[in-house]
């Protein structure tokens, strides 16, 4: 736990280095570097399901297909049910992108201190249930 903290750290600061240098989209290999410490398990996509319900269903929709009901007028929440993930696809970029958002001019702000940590990868568990598996896990 110590260690994983202090990884996360350091992929924070990465994270911040390289979004500062160049605001493309792809993830990034300090995020990609990060595993996902929570199995997923039917508890751990069941407790994902219900942080989701609370903290990103009226942006991204019930059933995750980025059509909720209060998403910021032209915000476009991404659907993430489908293969395509332009932050990036592994659990470790998909973490990332949760916990520090998307970049400053997006509707998509970080999760990162609002939830602990455990429940972002719980989220990262249910996710992965709804979609396709992607590459790169
Ligand atoms: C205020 C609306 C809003 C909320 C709340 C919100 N999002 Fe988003 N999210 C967006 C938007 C808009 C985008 C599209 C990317 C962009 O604009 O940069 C996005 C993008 C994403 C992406 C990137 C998808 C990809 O293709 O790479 C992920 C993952 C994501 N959101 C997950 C979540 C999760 C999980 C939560 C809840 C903890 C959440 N979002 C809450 C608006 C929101």
């Amino acid at each position: 736990m110590h260690y994983y903290n202090k990884a996360l750290i350091i992929a924070g600061v990465l994270l911040a280095a390289v979004t500062a240098s160049a605001q493309t989209s792809g993830g990034n290999a300090a995020a990609r570097a990060l595993k996902n410490p929570v199995a997923a398990t039917p508890t751990s996509i069941t407790a994902g399901a219900a942080a989701y319900k609370k903290y990103c269903a009226f942006c991204h929709g019930e059933n995750a297909k980025g059509n909720g009901p209060l998403a910021p007028k032209d915000s476009n929440p991404s659907d993430l049910t489908d293969a395509t993930w332009t932050s990036g696809s592994t659990d470790g970029e998909i973490f990332t992108t949760i916990a520090n958002g998307t970049g400053p001019n997006s509707k998509m702000v970080g999760f990162k201190g609002k939830m602990p940590d455990q429940d972002i990868w719980h989220i990262v568990n249910f996710l992965r249930s709804l979609g396709p598996k992607a590459a790169g896990r």
